[in-house]
């Protein structure tokens, strides 16, 4: 692998951004999150990737001083579809989302209702635009299943809402293409095997509620609960003996504070602006944390 970052994965690099709206994304973040990427490290590991914030800001800005060994997972398997038919087959899947935005602007409540009940079986590429034109027009692209599993977002308040971009789609094909994207549908600490010393990982999982009603973790149909939490700090710190860099996003609360005792000295808190709840009132803000290992 070389030393230098390949100057064609710069260039195109350079405007990638996320292509669908997360709960729990970092872009409005990033600008305090990037302060604490490691200088050196060898490969990136981003086992809750959602949106990917941090890795598109990491491809922007050419951070990593070679050719790009990311490996990119998330437990929802809609998500990863769409990552894979971005990198394998965006040909059919920039038809299909065409197809999709000319029937949405024809009548987008019917077309909207009528894509959320659609169950496309084995085809991959129709489930993967399906899944965007769905985030892009669906109340605050928010991502919630019920019980069963099944998307649940009512249509959202847009007029005219863009469903896709072809110039950032077309680049992010190129950079998983030129590099080298792993792309799995896993839970995160199936990433075990594959660290070794010197990689960096970010973890952001789903956070610990504030309080009771702040929960919002219907990104699956598991949930994320207190001994997932300790689950993941467990991991935390058998990696960190395995002399990797860890960064971690979670909420500033005292569970969170003490399952990261052993951290202290590096707990951050941010300040952040929550925008998941629906009532713009109760988006204030808040403060977040920030554990790492090094
Ligand atoms: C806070 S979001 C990550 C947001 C992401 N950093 C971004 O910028 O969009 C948490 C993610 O964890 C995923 N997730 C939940 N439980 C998981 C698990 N056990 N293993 C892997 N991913 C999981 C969810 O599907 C969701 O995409």
């Amino acid at each position: 692998m070389s030393l230098e970052v390949n100057p064609v994965v710069k260039n195109i690099g350079r405007t990638c951004h996320p292509f669908i709206k997360w709960a729990g994304g970092k872009s409005r973040l990033i600008s305090q999150i990037k302060n604490f990427i490691p200088l050196e490290f060898n490969n990136y590991f981003e086992p809750f990737v959602g949106s990917g914030a941090l890795f598109f800001y990491m491809v922007r800005s050419s951070i990593i001083k070679r050719d790009f060994c990311a490996h990119l997972s998330d437990i929802n398997s809609e998500v990863i579809n769409v990552y894979k038919s971005i990198k394998g087959n965006l040909t059919d899947l920039i038809r299909e989302l065409q197809y999709n935005e000319i029937e949405y602007y024809k009548d987008p409540k019917r077309f909207y209702y009528k894509l959320r009940a659609d169950d496309f079986g084995f085809n991959d590429i129709k489930k993967a635009a399906r899944f965007i034109t769905l985030n892009k027009t669906c109340y605050n692209g928010l991502y919630r299943v019920n019980k069963k599993g099944v998307f649940n977002v009512p249509i959202g308040n847009y007029i005219n809402p863009k469903i896709f971009d072809l110039e950032n789609l077309t680049k992010v094909n190129k950079i998983m293409n030129l590099t080298n994207t792993i792309l799995e549908n896993y839970d995160y600490h199936n990433i075990s095997t594959k660290i070794k010393e010197n990689d960096f990982i970010y973890f952001d999982p789903p956070y610990h509620p504030l309080n009771e009603t702040s929960n919002f973790t219907n990104y699956t149909i598991h949930g994320f609960d207190y001994n997932q939490q300790k689950r993941l700090a467990n991991f935390f710190y058998e990696l960190d003996k395995r002399k990797c860099k860890i960064l971690l996003s979670n909420s500033d609360t005292t569970v969170i504070r003490d399952l990261y005792s052993s951290f202290t000295e590096n707990i951050i808190s941010i300040n952040t602006l929550r925008s998941i709840n629906s009532n713009p009132e109760r988006r204030k803000n808040h403060s977040e944390l920030i554990i790492k290992n090094f």
